[in-house]
C-alpha cells in the first residue's frame, strides 16, 4: 500500500497542512511538532513525489525552458545558468527545443501548460506573443530571454544588441575597413533586427553610405553563415570585413571565405556575436561580442522564482546586460590597397 501524506499526518497527530509545511520547509511549525512529523514520515517510509509535494502548496516544483536551437552552443550556456539557479531552489527544468519552428513552439508551450509548470523561461522563434499570452492567461509567470516582445507584463533578460553591434562595427571601422558586410541573423527576431540596426548606425556615424546589398539574412546557423557569405563575397567591390549576427554565422563565413581562396584575417576580417567556447578555441581565435550567457540564464531563473514566490509583482522588469567586445585573431588592419 502506498503511504500518503494523510497517513503521516495521522501517525504524527497533526493536520495534512502541517505535514506539508514541514516537508516543504515553509511556514512556522514548532520544533517538537516538526520532529514528530519527520519521525512519522521516516517510520512509514514516506517519500513525497515532487508533484504531489508541490501541488499541496499549488506548485509543481518545475519550470519550462523554451529555446530555439539546442545545437547552438550559446543555448547550453543559457541552460546551464538556468539549471544552476533552479537546482539551488529545488526546482526541476523541463527543456523544450523548438528548432526555430513556431508550430513546435506552440506545441511545447501547450505541453508545459498541461504539466502545470510554475513558470516558463522563453526564447521565442519570432517576436509573436501568443504563446506568452497563453501562459500568462493561465497565471503562469514568464521571463522572456534573449528576445524582446514589447510585452508590458513580462520580465525580460537580454543584452544591449544595438550597443554590441555598434561596438563590433566601430572596431572594424577603426581598423580602416569601409566596405563592411553584415551576415545577419534571423529577420523574424528583434535580436537579429537590432544587430542589423547597430551595424547601420555605426556605418552612419562614420559617414559610410549604407549599401543594402551588403546585408544578407540567415537564421543564426553555421550553414546560413556559409550560404550568405558566398553571396556577400561575390559582391563588387568585395567586402573587406564581415560583421556576423552570431558566432555560428561567423564560423560559416570563415569557411566560405577559405573555400573561396581568401585568408582570414589577411583578406577578410570577421567579427561574431556571443563568444561561445569555440570562439576562443578556433585558430585564429574569433573576434566577437561577448554575452554573459550563463549569468543571463541564472538571472532569468532568479527573476522567475521571484514571480513564482510572489516576491515581485507589477509590470515587467528588464535586465539588460552590456556586451563586451573581445578582440582575437580574425580581425586586422585593412591594407591600404585592399
Ligand atoms: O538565437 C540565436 C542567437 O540569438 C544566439 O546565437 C545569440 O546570439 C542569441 O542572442
Amino acid at each position: 500500500m502506498k503511504v500518503t501524506i494523510r497517513d503521516v499526518a495521522r501517525r504524527a497527530g497533526v493536520g495534512v497542512a502541517t505535514v506539508s509545511r514541514v516537508l516543504n520547509g515553509s511556514g512556522y511549525v514548532k520544533a517538537e511538532t516538526r520532529e514528530r512529523v519527520l519521525a512519522a514520515a521516516a517510520e512509514l517510509g514516506y517519500v513525497p513525489s515532487q508533484l504531489a509535494r508541490g501541488l499541496v502548496g499549488g506548485l509543481s516544483g518545475t519550470v519550462g525552458l523554451v529555446i530555439p536551437d539546442i545545437t547552438n552552443p550559446f543555448f547550453p550556456l543559457i541552460t546551464r545558468g538556468v539549471e544552476d539557479a533552479a537546482s539551488e531552489a529545488g526546482y526541476t527544468v523541463f527543456l523544450c527545443n523548438t528548432d526555430n519552428d513556431p508550430g513546435l513552439e506552440a506545441h511545447d508551450v501547450q505541453k508545459l501548460r498541461e504539466r502545470r509548470v510554475d513558470g516558463v523561461i522563453f526564447v521565442g522563434t519570432t517576436e509573436r506573443r501568443e504563446s506568452v499570452d497563453r501562459l500568462l492567461a493561465d497565471g503562469i509567470p514568464v521571463v522572456v530571454m534573449d528576445r524582446q516582445l514589447n510585452h508590458a507584463d513580462v520580465d525580460t533578460v537580454l543584452v544591449d544588441n544595438l550597443a554590441g553591434a555598434r561596438a563590433a562595427c566601430r572596431h572594424l571601422i577603426g581598423l580602416g575597413h569601409r566596405r563592411i558586410a553584415h551576415a545577419a541573423g534571423h529577420r523574424s527576431t528583434r535580436t537579429g533586427q537590432d544587430r542589423c540596426q547597430g551595424y547601420r548606425e555605426a556605418l552612419e556615424e562614420a559617414g559610410i553610405a549604407f549599401d543594402p546589398a551588403c546585408v544578407a539574412w540567415g537564421d543564426f546557423t553555421y550553414e546560413s553563415g556559409y550560404r550568405v557569405c558566398q553571396v556577400l563575397l561575390g559582391l563588387t567591390p568585395r567586402p573587406t570585413a564581415i560583421f556576423a549576427g552570431n558566432d555560428l554565422i561567423a564560423l560559416g563565413a570563415i569557411r566560405a571565405a577559405e573555400d573561396a581562396g581568401l585568408a582570414v584575417p589577411d583578406d577578410l576580417s570577421v567579427v561574431g556575436f556571443d563568444d561561445i567556447q569555440m570562439a576562443a578555441l578556433v585558430r585564429p581565435g574569433l573576434t566577437t561580442v561577448r554575452q554573459p550567457a550563463r549569468e543571463m540564464g541564472r538571472m532569468a531563473m532568479t527573476m522567475l522564482l521571484q514571480r513564482i514566490r510572489g516576491e515581485a509583482a507589477g509590470p515587467g522588469r528588464r535586465h539588460v546586460y552590456q556586451p563586451e567586445l573581445i578582440v582575437r585573431g580574425t580581425t586586422r588592419r585593412r591594407e591600404p590597397h585592399a
